[in-house]
């Protein structure tokens, strides 16, 4: 059984988790699903990184020791990860005796072999960032160049990992393992950096300037520089030095993730010190992109910091792990915010997904007496159907086996969308007036083999609601890729079970009317009572038109108004507001045509209920009585919220 190891970075014990931190997490859980799905042997490893400056300085603002820092910190990741549904192997702490233990085995073995040295070091320090400078660092002569105050000229002896010996070696290793760091511009700025010459690493703190450390072997009076003694939990977990063949067995297939703030520790410092110590570099070391706040850094300062834990009670773990894994684009950073989650999850969990399996459910029970019926002879949809679902299964492996999950999940959100259209294509309530039965169990069986395939593509990212998806279909157990790779798995005769919403529609809080509009509304009603009415077909003033507020809008989602025919309800982003409105168009538009449309909506109409749904606002469109068009821009990234007159 081939064996795939897989590691997130382990994370500071000087603050609680954010959503970055559950970003990776969810990540490395989602690939190791698969890859268990694969039948392969895995070992997925997680954990915390708590010595170090940081850790010291956060229990001082605590006034707390630093192991009571750790203590109390790390239970929130735990209990995070926990509540994410994170299926970790094993959570190595570095202030655990199996760790520390390989750490000073380490440095003393690089000691021994004169790979690690002692030799003065003079720098500058800056004491408020508590980091070393040198030389030519400094901005202005003397300036520390984060915060631009005066530094201190400091003469240290410390311990130095002779990294300079491997610069050609590693420069040569990235040239010729294109698969090493990705994605490949990553590789790329990681030979950037071994452009310079590259210096000894620093692996040494004297206990004068920090205690909370691991202490060298070799030298009572300084402790190992945090990043060393971090990286080695890599190895130090699974048995480095202890039980070689559970090691090497991992080892041959390791996989790191991480996040392109800590590139360098990872494909410099890292490769250099496996190689010192005679080790094979990682197969990979993916490095994603950046979850920003809209457009801001996430930070505590500006108040914008996303706590997962709320994220995941407030609308579910498994929405929340969809949204985090089909929205970065693996590599580029992406942008976070509530409006973009709802959006997401009504598109594709609430109206593709959760749409095409009630109806599905709901034939099934109302023409086959709730028991799935045997298919008759396919007919070409039926195919072309079953030949998208079969095209997804293929690019999930693939973007698993590639680190791109998004890709893959794309793919199978497209096969859901075809088999919506497939529903409606093939009319099945209309084969069974026509009393079509045999066609229509065809129909139905192929609706729900769809969805058996599609849930057990999905099953790694949302575990619980698609085994509740299949658990409705009658299946259970765990799926490999080979079950779905087959149409035909499900058993006519199995009885299927009905369900509610599997992901109910989240409703926007739909917005008041801006204060300045309501203004506006109040002077035109005032105006409209004291002035005669216009007579119809006499030409309006220039005043008139402007009390007619036209915005551009883009529709976020839309789904059917329950019990119509004709009324979609449509979620409008107009600039940084968002609105509901409802709009007789069902018989001309699919809902997932419209959704990315850039519209023109009149902003300033007084909100009213249509079948009990509020609508605020009316969108424009031409309508000849059998064909109508929307008013739509003509530039398709055009910004809404932007007044038309
Ligand atoms: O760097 N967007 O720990 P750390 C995406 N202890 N990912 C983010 C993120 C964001 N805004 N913020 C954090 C450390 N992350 C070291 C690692 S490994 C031997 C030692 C994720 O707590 C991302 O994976 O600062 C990033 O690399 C990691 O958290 C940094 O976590
Ligand atoms: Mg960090």
């Amino acid at each position: 059984m081939s064996s795939f190891y897989l590691t997130t970075p382990i994370y500071y014990v000087n603050d609680k988790p954010h959503i970055g931190h559950a970003y990776t997490t969810i990540l490395g859980d989602v690939v190791t699903r698969y890859h268990r799905a694969m039948g392969e042997d895995v070992w997925f490893l997680t954990g915390t990184d708590e010595h170090g400056q940081k850790v010291q300085k956060a229990a001082a603002e605590h006034n707390m020791t630093p192991i009571e820092q750790c203590d109390t910190t790390v239970v929130r990741f735990q209990e995070l990860w926990k509540k994410l549904g994170i299926k970790n192997d094993d959570f190595i702490r570095t202030t655990e005796e199996r760790h520390k233990e390989i750490v000073r085995k380490v440095l003393q073995d690089l000691y021994d072999r004169d790979l690690i040295y002692k030799a003065e070091y003079q720098g500058h320090y800056c004491v408020p960032c508590e980091r070393f400078f040198t030389d030519k660092d400094l901005v202005d002569g003397n300036l520390c160049p984060d915060c631009h105050r005066p530094t201190n000229e400091i003469v240290e002896s410390n311990y130095f990992f002779r990294m300079s010996r491997y610069q050609e070696w590693l420069i040569d290793y990235i040239k010729t393992h294109p698969d090493f760091i990705l994605p490949a511009y990553r590789a790329n700025e990681t030979l950037g950096f071994l452009k310079k010459p590259l210096e000894d690493l620093c692996i040494s703190r004297p206990k004068s300037r920090l205690s909370w450390g691991i202490e060298l072997p070799f030298d009572k009076e300084y402790v190992c520089y945090v990043w060393f003694d971090a990286l080695i939990n890599y190895i130090s977990a699974i048995g480095y030095g202890k039980d070689p063949a559970n090691f090497e067995k991992y080892w041959k297939n390791v996989h790191h993730l991480i996040g392109k703030d800590i590139l360098t520790t990872h494909t410099v410092y890292w490769p250099t010190m496996l190689k010192a110590i005679g080790l094979e570099p990682p197969q990979t070391i993916l490095a994603h992109g950046w979850w920003l706040i809209g457009k801001d850094k996430m930070s505590k300062s500006r108040g914008n910091v996303v706590n997962p834990m709320d994220m995941a009670e407030k609308y579910g773990v498994d929405a929340f792990r969809y949204f985090l894994l089909s929205e970065m684009s693996l590599g580029q950073d992406a942008s976070f915010s509530e409006e973009a989650f709802v959006a997401r999850y009504n598109s594709d969990l609430a109206n593709d997904l959760g749409n095409m399996l009630s109806r599905a459910v709901k034939l099934t029970i109302r023409y086959f007496d709730g028991k799935i019926p045997a298919p008759g002879i396919l007919e070409m949809v039926d195919k072309q159907l079953y030949g998208q679902v079969a095209e997804a299964v293929d690019a999930m492996e693939k973007s698993v086996r590639e680190l791109r999950l998004d890709r893959g999940i794309e793919q199978v959100i497209g096969a859901v969308r075809a088999a919506n259209r497939y529903m409606e294509q093939t009319a099945p309530w209309t084969l069974a007036k026509k009393g079509e039965m045999e066609r229509l169990g065809t129909v139905l069986y192929v609706a729900s083999e769809t969805l058996r395939i599609v849930a057990g593509l999905l099953q790694p990212v949302m575990p619980e609601k698609m085994a509740l998806l299949l658990k409705t279909l009658g299946v259970s157990g765990e799926f490999s890729f080979e079950d779905l790779r087959n149409a035909g798995g499900l058993v006519p005769g199995q009885r299927i079970s009905d369900i509610d919403a599997l992901f109910p529609r989240i409703q926007l809080e739909s917005p008041e009317l801006p204060k300045a509009e309501k203004k506006t509304e109040q002077k035109k009603a005032a105006e409209d009572s004291s002035k005669a009415a216009v007579p119809e077909g006499v030409a309006i003033s220039i005043d008139d038109f402007a009390k007619v507020q036209l915005k551009t809008a883009k529709i976020l989602a839309v789904d059917k108004v329950e019990g119509t025919e004709k009324l979609l309800r449509l979620q409008l982003e107009v600039g940084s507001e968002k609105r509901q409105i409802v709009s007789g168009i069902a018989k001309f538009y699919k809902p997932e045509e419209l959704v990315g449309k850039i519209i023109v909506i009149i902003a300033n109409l007084k909100p009213a209920k249509i079948r009990g749904v509020e609508s605020c606002g009316m969108l424009l469109a031409a309508g000849t009585g059998d064909r109508l068009s929307l008013v739509t821009v003509d530039q398709p990234d055009f910004p809404s919220g932007v007044p038309i007159g």
